[in-house]
């Protein structure tokens, strides 16, 4: 009996995609190059599964396109890459990879929050262009972390593990805002306060973004929330591009309404609003919060493992649509 046909759309470590031979007939893309959708559909036309991560779009046009296709295994905990709507009523599964990567983001999240907080890169540049020549009582003065107020929008398992941080290793008073409100019991595991939305902008030191991104999530900081923050308060997003209008970020940062900001992610990435590669009170990273080798490779086995049991004939390890 014949294999079935998978396609790996980007390149991932080389063992893992040789893991998923002993199963299936795969095409791979090694050298990583970026497919357009209708280089991505053409590959697709004769493949039962593809390992995706968040920068193919999964969509009706390219189901469409896909007769074949039975399981979208996305390498990523987001999703927003996938039209779910359009797969559920294509019979096509998708899954995610929540869970192995918590941690990591986590950490991520708070050493984003604290290298701006601190203004880490914007003194590193400084030293680095020869201009440190004296000390100074105020030479990149920046907030503190310990003992402040730190906000989370989105209180899923990140969300959680940056209260935990926060809370217990930094003596934060952590207030939290989302869709739905924690157990008593994970409140107190987090010592953290559900509030309003608009008060926790209001009231935070540090603003920490970790919603999954919607048509419904799309642009929850904008102008007027900005105008909201303290001046001296920090926005870190580590959830998607978009949930942030990076426009009225840059004018906000440019214009000293708040005091800083530290994004991992961007609306359009790898595009970075030009406006935010000009203002010096922003650290920028290129989407790496779940960058460790550990958790990289913990990632891609458990989309192999979707694809591996859902082909097989088992239910898929982590459904994102049923
Ligand atoms: C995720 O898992 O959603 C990350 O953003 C991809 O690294």
């Amino acid at each position: 009996m014949s294999k079935p046909r998978i396609l790996v759309a980007r390149a991932i470590f080389p063992d893992i995609v040789d893991r998923l031979r002993q199963y299936f007939d795969v095409e791979d893309n090694p050298d990583d190059v970026i497919w357009t959708p209708a280089e991505l559909a053409e590959r697709l036309v004769d493949k039962d599964g593809v390992l995706t991560t968040g920068s193919q779009r999964i969509d009706a046009a390219l189901l469409a396109a896909a007769p074949r296709l039975k399981i979208c295994a996305n390498m990523a905990v987001g999703y927003n890459n996938f039209d779910v709507d359009a797969m559920t009523a294509a019979g096509v599964q998708g899954t995610n990879t929540p869970d192995v990567l918590t941690e990591t983001t986590a950490d991520f999240g708070f050493a984003l929050l604290m290298a701006t907080a601190r203004r880490m890169t914007e003194s590193e540049h400084y030293l680095r262009a020869g201009k440190w020549t004296k000390w100074s009582y105020d030479m990149f003065a920046g907030s503190d972390i310990h003992g402040s107020t730190l906000g989370i929008i989105g209180m899923g398992r990140i969300g959680q593990g940056i209260a935990k941080r926060g809370a217990h290793g930094f003596g934060m008073k952590v207030v939290y805002h989302n869709r739905s409100r924690l157990s008593a019991e994970l409140e107190a595991e987090c010592k953290a306060t559900y509030v309003g939305k608009d008060e926790l902008l209001r009231t935070a030191d540090h603003v920490v973004l970790v919603v999954p991104y919607s048509a419904a999530s799309h642009h929850t900081i904008g102008a007027a929330e900005l105008a909201l923050m303290q001046p001296m308060a920090t926005l870190i997003n580590i959830a998607r591009g978009g949930i942030v209008d990076d426009a009225a970020l840059a004018v906000a940062l440019r214009e000293g309404r708040i005091a800083a900001a530290g994004l991992d992610v961007f609306e359009g990435e790898p595009s970075v609003h030009p406006d935010l590669l000009t203002v010096p009170n922003v650290v920028l990273t290129p989407h790496i919060a779940s960058a460790t080798v550990p958790t990289r490779r913990a990632m891609a086995n458990l989309a192999a493992d979707n694809l591996i049991a859902f082909l097989g004939g088992r239910g898929p390890l982590t459904p994102v649509n049923q």
